[in-house]
């Protein structure tokens, strides 16, 4: 997410996200701030308020119209039609300790930190915590949601496995008497034991879930239950595995690592995996980079040592002075088998390694697989994996592999209004030996180093890519860039001091996901529409509540319709004065880019993980860390942070049903209906 400073920096309420977007890019690609500004002039680039005629004059009318009927509607004056394609009376923006979902509908709790996952799992209970029950129960901060129809192979849409990612810890929130300035004294009061609670509170969650009476609980006695912590051992895959830089003194093969981390968001494969996404990895180690450090380059470009937890003092391998190596094995798509709890999740680096927000799949009439996946750092980019292999409906051994071999590409935005995807293959271009990449692994590793020599688009922090399976477009959700001058804005990134985020939609060539080519054009521009200096772009019958800022998650239901969720950070007053939440926005026809709040979040919490029953008659989202978030800035808390003492009840004002922990929650509606409709 967003836009809070470094933690060394002195910002009081630290949240793990705050550190994720430093910004680590210093290479000389050129933005296409040159290209428009012999087109447009400095002048109104200058003022970051490239407009959307502007945009529209440089891309080319044909761009906008070949994915939406707004700009010949502005041309013609041509009436709107009265019919949008959602239904349901908006949530107001606002701030408070509670959710909110629209009328007539019902937002239920369905899972929550702490709560039984595993058979035999102890029941929850802060104040005797261990890392013995924490790794049997649910895990903390959960991001990504993802429904597996259960029996495997069914569409059913009442029982499913739900697989879950936990991205990250909040140690103040988690641990009485720990306190929310751990940087100032290099976390002294983070002991071994807690530490332990830490990891074994990271990775993700399979758990089987059922409709019961129109209401979804857990199974906590399925077989098919899991919990991956950091200890869990995973498989190094692909062409990097067994390279000398994957090579460490736990593991001198270089294929098997212990542990996922800071898994974001991620996705469901059409084979019936989950791909789960390690974004901030560089947060977890520790130690000083020496510039003889053969990893030094790399090392920077990552943004080691992050030293944003101290686990390499009881941990040897998350000491980069010590073990050089083990931050090459972090950063990767994971790729788990939900439907057989004993199976090792694998570490894909034919995808490449960076910091993964997401991972989203399409798959083309001929079967041809592709992997969508953002970087999610400021100025960093957007990239895509193409398979080698083709995707087998009927044989579900043969695509277990899929993502095994293939070609990685990263995307380059033009100002005319196109997209070109330039692979990242050793020996093609500047990826040759004499330039530090002798080998593909070497390539896939420094995968950033690559794509910086490429000349790829330094891009507004990507978060989440949604491909919409009904029009074929895709959606990749650019969260916020509040360091972006205004010398250094493009026609895909056109703000500078981008506090609101916005959203680019791509159309591949001959709507075909493997093509090195394709268009693109923005969809929205977050923020409010009504004040003029944040150059936001909303249709114009958005209400005073449909506006949004920093778009993170997306989902894109059974209908084609997308969902938007959002992760304003320590920024929320600065960028809406609303707490986050998730809203519908109307892709195709006259009404495109109008949008609608449907669900409201507890302040402090950021909103992740939108993702539909297979029926869309419910919504599971992930409200994540809750009460930490920019928490000073509301009046209602009063300061309560400083006192707190106990997690479960640090914050009175939380309804009994709603205490801060981070929380899966299902949204269904009263009448068993169709959610938006
Ligand atoms: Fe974990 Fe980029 O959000
Ligand atoms: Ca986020
Ligand atoms: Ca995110």
């Amino acid at each position: 997410m967003d836009t809070h400073d470094l933690p060394r920096k002195g910002t009081k309420y630290l949240t793990f996200e705050g550190r994720e977007d430093i910004g680590s890019n210093p290479s000389e690609n050129p933005t296409m701030g040159d290209v428009i500004t012999a087109r447009v002039g400095r002048r109104d680039l200058m003022r970051g308020m490239l407009t959307g005629a502007a945009v529209g004059a440089l891309i080319g009318p044909a761009a906008l119209l070949s994915s939406s009927g707004e700009a010949e509607a502005a041309a013609t004056g041509a009436a709107r039609p009265a019919k949008a394609s959602f239904s349901f009376q908006e949530v107001a923006h606002g701030v408070d300790a509670n959710h909110h979902v629209a009328a007539g509908y019902d937002a239920d709790i369905l899972i929550r930190w702490g709560d039984p996952v595993v058979p035999g799992a102890p029941a929850f209970d802060p104040m005797n915590q261990s890392a013995e029950a924490q790794a049997k129960q649910f895990g903390y901060n959960n991001d990504f949601v993802g429904y597996a129809p259960l029996p495997l192979g069914s569409t059913s849409p009442d029982r499913a496995l739900l697989c879950v990612n936990h991205e990250y810890t909040d140690e103040e929130v988690m641990f009485p008497g720990v306190g929310v300035e751990q940087q100032k004294d290099k976390f002294a009061r983070m002991t071994r034991t807690l530490v332990d609670i830490e990891m074994a509170a990271h990775g993700g969650t399979v758990i089987e879930i059922r409709k019961v009476k129109g209401k979804w609980v857990t199974d906590p006695n399925s077989k098919y239950n899991r919990r991956i912590t950091g200890e869990t051992v995973c498989a190094i895959t692909g062409p990097a595995a067994g390279h000398a830089l994957m090579k460490t003194g736990g593991d001198p093969t270089g294929t098997k690592v212990r542990g996922m981390l800071n898994n974001c968001s991620g996705g469901m494969t059409p084979w019936g995996t989950w791909l789960s996404a390690e974004e901030n990895f560089n947060g977890y180690f520790w130690g000083k980079v020496e510039d003889t450090n053969p990893n030094a380059k790399s090392l920077k470009r990552y943004g080691f040592p992050g030293e944003w937890y101290n686990w390499g003092v009881y941990h040897d391998r998350f000491d980069i002075a010590k073990e050089p190596n083990e931050a090459n094995r972090f950063g990767w798509v994971v790729e788990i088998d939900p439907y057989d709890p004993t199976s090792t999740p694998k570490k894909r680096t034919a995808l490449g390694r960076f910091k993964h927000e997401a991972c989203q799949i399409a798959v083309g009439k001929d079967g041809t697989v592709v992997a969508y996946t953002g970087d999610d750092e400021r100025f960093d980019y957007v990239y895509k994996f193409v398979a080698a292999k083709k995707f087998d409906p009927k044989n579900r051994a043969a695509n277990m592999d899929i993502l095994e071999t293939g070609t990685l590409y990263v995307a380059k935005f033009k100002a005319d209004a196109s997209v070109e995807w330039l692979p990242l293959v050793h020996g093609q271009g500047p990826l040759t030996a004499e330039k530090g990449f002798p080998d593909q692994a070497t390539v896939l590793i420094n995968a950033r180093l690559a794509a910086d020599a490429l000349g790829a688009t330094k891009m507004d922090r990507p978060e989440d890519i949604e491909v919409n399976a009904v029009t074929g477009k895709v959606y990749v959700v650019l969260t916020n860039n509040s360091r972006r001058k205004p010398e250094q804005v493009d026609a895909t990134n056109p703000r500078a001091e981008n506090n609101w985020g916005h959203i680019v939609e791509i159309l591949p060539e001959g709507g075909n996901h493997a093509s090195t080519k394709g268009e693109w054009t923005i969809l929205v521009r977050g923020g409010n529409p009504a004040d003029e200096k944040v150059g936001a772009q909303f249709h114009a019958d958005t209400t005073a509540n449909g506006w949004f800022s920093c778009p993170d998650n997306a989902a894109v239901d059974h209908r084609g319709r997308l969902w938007i969720t959002t992760d304003q950070g320590e920024n929320w007053k600065k960028a809406s004065g609303t707490a986050d939440g998730v809203w519908a926005v109307e892709t195709e026809g006259n009404l495109r880019g109008l949008s609608r709040m449907f669900y409201r979040v507890p302040v402090g919490a950021e909103m992740c993980g939108p993702c539909f029953s297979t029926d869309d008659r419910t919504l599971f989202v992930a409200v994540q860390h809750p009460a930490t978030d920019g928490v000073d800035q509301w009046e209602g808390f009063k300061g309560k942070l400083s006192s707190f003492e106990d997690p479960a009840t640090r914050w009175p004002d939380f309804k009994p049903n709603m205490p801060p922990r981070p929380s899966v929650v299902a949204i269904t509606k009263k009448d068993g209906g169709v959610i938006g409709l």
